[in-house]
């Protein structure tokens, strides 16, 4: 019998498994601080959940690499509390009251606190990736949190407003993608891989990335609060103008328009419901362009790695695209 070309999620979850356990452990140890605050908010934060996917992307660019040290757990806590304390100052600037399907933290600790704790936890992620003694790495994570903030901030400067599909795509590179990108740099780094190679699973983690945003800002719009865990079209309630909805914004009606920019404008559906404004995305196919637009940034992303030899991390790696752009919360 041939070996299956294809692999499933348990599966991949099954070979990621101890690892990935391992990363929950070293988070724990991470997270720890004589102020009890910032204890209790790291482990409330731990507790949450989430779906860890950007660790299980930079396990199986470790692996991809051949690579066997401790790193890759270390670096996988580093990567998940790096987005975790982005998580923190987000719901801080969104005003969020869910998380996760739990009362975000700033709504448990206050902002000030969480502030705080945000910050804490940037720092001892840095703290921790600089065991591995390794500067590109640092390099690495400094330009991603860079990035990150300033993608928040330019987000922040255009809420309320009808940007471009390129201003909107510059935005979620900055604020998810790079995130991604970086997780598999990091794989490539332990691994010892040639920078051709880097460059190929950097870019498999910034298509990944993509296509997980515009997923995510569909899900916004088409999802139930009870499956998302936040509450929904939270995007245009905070003057966020997405993929779908500058899609349609870019061929509607005068008229249509006027009632997509009064909620942008408004933060608030003020004579206008949801529903409403989810019939005029759907008649001019706005969210399945936007589910194109991610499927077309999953094959994008198998294609970079396609010159990889077959073996069961490549498959897993060929499988995450396809989960991105099909999940459901
Ligand atoms: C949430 O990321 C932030 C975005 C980039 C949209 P995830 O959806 O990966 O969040 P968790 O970690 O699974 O909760
Ligand atoms: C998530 O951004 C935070 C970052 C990627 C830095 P959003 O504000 O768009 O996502 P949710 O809806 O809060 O998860
Ligand atoms: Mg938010
Ligand atoms: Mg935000």
């Amino acid at each position: 019998m041939s070996t299956p070309t294809v692999i499933i999620g348990k599966e991949v979850f099954e070979l990621l498994r101890d690892d990935l356990a391992a990363i929950e452990r070293e988070f724990g140890r991470d997270t720890v601080s004589n102020v009890a605050a910032i204890t209790e908010i790291g482990e409330y934060l731990r507790g949450g959940g989430g779906k860890r996917i950007r660790p299980a992307v930079l396990l199986l660019s470790s692996k991809l690499f051949n690579y066997e040290g401790r790193g890759a757990v270390r670096l996988g806590a580093v990567m998940e509390i790096i987005h975790t304390a982005t998580l923190v100052h987000d719901d801080i600037i969104d005003e969020a009251q869910t998380r996760r399907g739990r009362p975000a933290a700033n709504t448990q600790w206050g902002n000030s606190k969480c502030v705080l704790a945000g910050d804490w936890l940037y720092m001892q992620s840095f703290r921790i990736a600089l065991q591995e003694r390794n500067l590109r790495i640092l390099d690495a994570l400094i330009e991603l949190t860079q990035q990150m903030v300033e993608g928040e901030l330019l987000q922040m400067e255009k809420l309320g407003k009808c940007i471009s599909q390129e201003e909107h795509f510059d935005l979620i590179y900055r604020k998810t993608a790079c995130l991604f990108s970086v997780c598999m740099r990091m794989g490539a780094i332990l691994g010892n891989a040639s920078p051709q190679d880097e460059e190929k699973v950097a870019q498999y983690g910034r298509d990944l990335g993509m296509a997980f945003q515009i997923v995510d800002d569909v899900l916004d719009l088409t999802a139930s609060e009870s499956v998302l865990g936040k509450p929904v079209a939270s995007d245009l309630r905070e003057g966020k103008a997405t993929m779908a909805v500058i899609h349609a914004l870019e061929r509607c009606s005068p008229e249509e328009h006027a009632r997509i920019e009064s909620v942008l404008r408004n933060r608030a559906f003020n004579g206008v419901t949801h529903e409403q404004i989810l019939e005029i995305l759907n008649k001019y196919g706005s969210i399945d362009t936007a589910h194109s637009r991610a499927a077309e940034y999953a094959e994008s992303a198998r294609k970079a790695i396609c010159t990889f030899p077959d073996s069961e991390i490549k498959r897993a790696l060929l499988w995450a695209p396809d989960f991105v752009v099909s999940r459901e919360k």
